[in-house]
């Protein structure tokens, strides 16, 4: 089997972090989403992986490279716009051939990883199969009816009035018939040609199409309070270990990793928490559910269930800093300067909540 990655699309609702970046590579527990899903792909055994990049190809490949780290060949599939998940298939015909694929969504985590939902597809004589989640928000994602029997009555793209509470989660398996499918669909109301809308072309023409209810977790990391939900959740799963230096002054307490080069200085650390490479804490509070990534300093500060990416500073700032997403080369701190005054430089769409 091989694997497709969908890492294309806009981001729109992680901005101002996304003008600037993929959306697929801001880190949870210290690494992106999107290397996340290729350990996921890679652990069921495929090394043979297409990922389907847009506007930020650049720094995708620049981020994932060949695949040499995973053992993996990595081929990259540009997408001229995005035009929908079925489009960004339709587009990875020649990469997949006749093989069998696991079709794996860029944002999407979930627990456990998808080792024996690939052994079964790969070994049986399924046209696809596809992943359900009951959730409380049905209406924002992809909704299967089941029949009473567990077979699929029906599948709905973001239903304005949902017939159920089972959301098609991004990981789905597909066999060669995908191929007439998408190419028999026709765009959405939203302009999109839909994997839904093709899995359900599927059904309606008789072909086998497993539904496989998934009991962990699983988040779409579309959102700040998302990935804020991925971290503390991938943090509580995260077997910890130090391999930067921490000094006889500071505490680290329950599951805490500090990364290669690190340094916590009279610094207590609370875990679940993770210090990235050459970061440096000093005089400070690091709470639950914080990632803090690499080449960062925080310096007499407190940060608690929050999720901070590189070459950031928080310095002697007065107030605990919670529930933030903090970008890369942001720098926090309080400033001699008179008039006493906040002085922001903000990018667009960027969300401040002050004391
Ligand atoms: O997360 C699960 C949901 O994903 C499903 O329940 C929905 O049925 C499915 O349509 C999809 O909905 P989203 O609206 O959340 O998809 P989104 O636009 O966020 O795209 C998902 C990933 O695919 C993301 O990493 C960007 C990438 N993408 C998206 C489009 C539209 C592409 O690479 N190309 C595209 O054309």
């Amino acid at each position: 089997m091989k694997g497709l990655v969908l890492s294309g699309g806009k981001g729109t609702r992680l901005r101002p972090i996304t003008y600037t970046s993929a959306k697929q590579l801001v880190p949870v527990a210290n690494k992106p989403v999107l290397f996340r899903a290729i350990d996921a792909l890679r652990e069921a055994g495929i090394d043979e992986i297409g990922i389907v990049v847009g506007d930020t190809a650049a720094e995708i490949r620049n981020a994932v490279g060949d695949g040499r780290r995973w053992n993996a060949k990595i081929t990259y599939i540009p997408q001229e716009a995005p035009l929908g998940l079925a489009h960004a298939v339709k587009i990875s015909r020649d990469f997949i051939g006749d093989d069998k694929f696991a079709l794996f969504l860029g944002d999407n985590c979930i627990e456990g990883g998808v080792n024996n939902l690939i052994s079964d597809f790969a070994s049986s004589d399924r046209n696809a199969q596809i992943v359900l989640k009951k959730v409380a928000n049905p209406q924002q994602y992809g909704v299967a009816e089941l029949h009473p029997d567990g077979t699929i009555e029906r599948l709905t793209e973001k239903p304005r009035q949902p017939r159920s509470d089972l959301a098609l989660v991004g990981i789905y398996m597909f066999d060669q018939h995908i191929w007439e499918a998408v190419e028999a669909i026709k765009p959405s109301w939203r302009g999109e040609l839909e994997i839904t809308d093709a899995i359900q072309w599927l059904v309606e023409h008789g072909y086998r199409v497993y539904p496989y209810i998934h009991e962990g977790w699983w988040i779409d990391t579309g959102k700040r309070a998302d990935m804020l939900d991925a971290n503390r959740l991938i943090l509580e799963e995260l077997t910890p270990y130090v391999a930067g230096f921490v000094d006889r002054d500071s505490q680290l307490v329950g599951k805490v990793t500090i990364e290669k080069g690190a340094e916590i200085i009279n610094s207590v650390i609370r875990g679940p928490a993770i210090i990235g490479e050459d970061t440096r804490i000093i005089n400070s509070y690091i709470g639950p559910f914080t990632s803090i990534y690499h080449h960062c300093v925080v310096e007499e500060s407190e940060v608690e269930h929050s999720i901070v990416l590189e070459n950031s500073e928080i310095v002697r700032i007065p107030h605990r800093l919670e529930d933030s997403l903090i970008g890369r080369n942001v720098k926090i701190h309080t400033s001699p300067m008179k008039p006493r005054a906040y002085r922001l430089m903000l990018g667009d769409n960027s969300e401040v909540g002050l004391l």
